[in-house]
């Protein structure tokens, strides 16, 4: 892993420029400064809400309108965890621009008539998911809203009251009566705009846990980016990286943002498999044709991650660029046997995934190299692909167990686990000894015993021992079915 770097004399701020609620701002802003305390700190707007400052509880969503594949979208955030440099050349809509009390929005009067606010503390993060929700979708199912809400807790109204707004809501409105005229008017200049964020040095008294927070704009400003601070930490979406700024309050030299570079934005195919590059998040990953068609399981996986505010800007190569043991990607990529492009101003390599991971945390990625794609070859359709996770919750929670498996129509298998050593690994027994007519129930208590997972908070070495065998079992009861 890199080492900190130790910020140098003076500070580096960012002038961004962006929309806020229909008008045009321009602003320095702290290097890595979040949006939630760019909007309470700096812009004094104090209706979004700060509870957890992790990405867990939803008191934080704000709305973020920019320009994708020719229309505008529409995505709730989590604002506690979105680095305010994102924002440049976006629209950011906070509850103030949604509504005020002599002039309710439809979202907050539904909420209101239907009880579905009690201390108010949520109220602003359910409205503004529900906004994103209704927004992109005519009369959402109720599965949607449930998706669209998962990420936002509520300790008073029980839900019930907000899902029955929320139901009134889907019936009567569209995204024409939904959105506001004056987010409309601001949809062409989004297209349209054409500024850089500059970067402005100023010498400061003041103490950031980030020295310097750069954007490039495209692949070979990253590249001069990386050579000139070898050092410097890479962010994606920034969903781990600013847990870690907010909560363990880790201080970072200089952070580099890929999410603007157009070329890590696409997803592609190839007859090397489907390109997702490296800045593409989950809901892009979610909403792709090609994928939804060739890997169903990872559509099916990605919704099981986090929450739809942190889905629309966490991304898969972070998941494998944090190589943390329990990524809930990385068993599946493992058994698609994904490969990695990898680059930096030397050139590109393509790395398997399975030679990528060498130890707790520890990867192969040299300073000045980044992830700019993930290859994943399609599988025959005959190919038998699924992946498991044991959480406590269904949305917005860590692993204690993930897993995957492959079985080819000849009978070849793969299984790999997450969670249960000090990286994502295969089952070395699993593969030598799976056949069709194979005893599952004796094949599974055996694979429990080639590994030694670790006791921790989300569950016992025990405890994991038997997830192993549940999962192996759940996979026999769907390969029979
Ligand atoms: C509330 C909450 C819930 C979560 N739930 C889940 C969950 O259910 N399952 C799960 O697996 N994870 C979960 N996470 C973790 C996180 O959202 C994922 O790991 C996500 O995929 C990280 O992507 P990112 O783009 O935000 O990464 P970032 O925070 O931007 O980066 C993560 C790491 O990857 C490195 N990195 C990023 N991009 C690259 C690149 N192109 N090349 C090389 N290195 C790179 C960064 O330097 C950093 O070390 C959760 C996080 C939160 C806050
Ligand atoms: S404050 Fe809890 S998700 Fe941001
Ligand atoms: S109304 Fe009190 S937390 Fe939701």
């Amino acid at each position: 892993m890199k080492q900190e770097q130790k910020p140098s004399g003076g500070y580096r701020y960012n002038r961004i420029s962006f929309f806020l609620n229909g008008r045009f701002r321009s602003l320095e802003i702290a290097p890595g400064i979040s949006t939630l305390d760019l909007i309470t700190k700096q812009l004094h707007l104090y209706g979004t809400k700060c509870s957890c400052n992790e990405g867990d509880c939803g008191a934080c969503t704000v709305v973020i309108a920019q320009p994708r594949e020719g229309s505008i979208v529409y995505e709730a955030i989590t604002s506690c965890l979105y680095p305010a440099a994102k924002l440049h050349g976006k629209h950011l809509i906070t509850v103030e621009g949604l509504g005020s009390p002599q002039l309710l929005h439809p979202i907050q009067k539904a909420l209101l008539e239907h009880h579905g606010t009690q201390c108010g503390y949520c109220t602003p993060g359910f409205v503004m998911s529900l906004f994103a929700c209704l927004a992109s979708i005519s009369h959402p199912d109720h599965e949607s809203i449930l998706a669209a809400l998962e990420g936002n807790l509520c300790r008073c109204t029980g839900y019930q009251s907000i899902l029955d707004a929320a139901a009134e809501l889907s019936r009567t409105q569209d995204p024409g009566t939904i959105v506001p005229q004056w987010c409309r008017d601001i949809e062409p200049k989004l297209f349209a705009f054409d500024q850089l964020p500059q970067e402005v040095h100023r010498p400061s008294a003041s103490h950031f846990q980030i020295s310097r927070y750069l954007l490039p704009k495209d692949l070979d400003q990253l590249k001069e980016m990386l050579a000139e601070y070898p050092r410097a930490f890479l962010i994606a979406g920034g969903t781990d990286i600013m847990v870690q700024v907010n909560v363990q309050r880790k201080r970072f030299g200089t952070l580099i943002d890929l999410s603007n570079l157009p070329e890590l934005n696409q997803i592609k195919l190839s007859r090397a498999g489907i390109h997702i590059g490296a800045a593409v998040s989950y809901t892009q990953i979610m909403d792709s044709g090609i994928v939804r068609c060739d890997l169903p399981e990872l559509v099916r996986l990605c919704r099981l991650i986090a929450s739809k505010q942190i889905r629309n800007f966490g991304t898969l190569a972070g998941n494998i660029g944090n190589a943390s043991p329990i990524g809930d990607s990385l068993p599946l990529l493992l058994v698609y046997e994904a490969r990695l492009l990898l680059s930096s101003q030397r050139g590109c390599r393509e790395c398997a995934l399975q030679d990528f991971f060498i130890g707790y945390r520890l990867t192969v990625l040299k300073e000045d190299e980044f992830i700019r794609e993930i290859i994943i070859p399609i599988p025959p359709r005959s190919a038998f692909i699924k992946s498991l996770k044991t959480a406590k919750r269904r949305a917005v929670d860590i692993s204690s167990v993930v897993s995957a498996i492959r079985i080819e129509e000849d009978g070849r298998a793969t299984l790999t686990f997450g969670g249960v050593a000090a990286q994502p690994v295969f089952s070395e027994f699993f593969a030598q000894s799976f056949s069709p007519t194979a005893d599952w129930s004796a094949l599974a208590e055996l694979v429990a015993r080639e590994f030694t997972p670790l006791s921790d908070v989300r569950g016992s070495a025990d405890y994991r021992r038997q997830m192993i065998i549940n999962h192996i079992l759940r996979y026999q009861e769907a390969y029979h079915a």
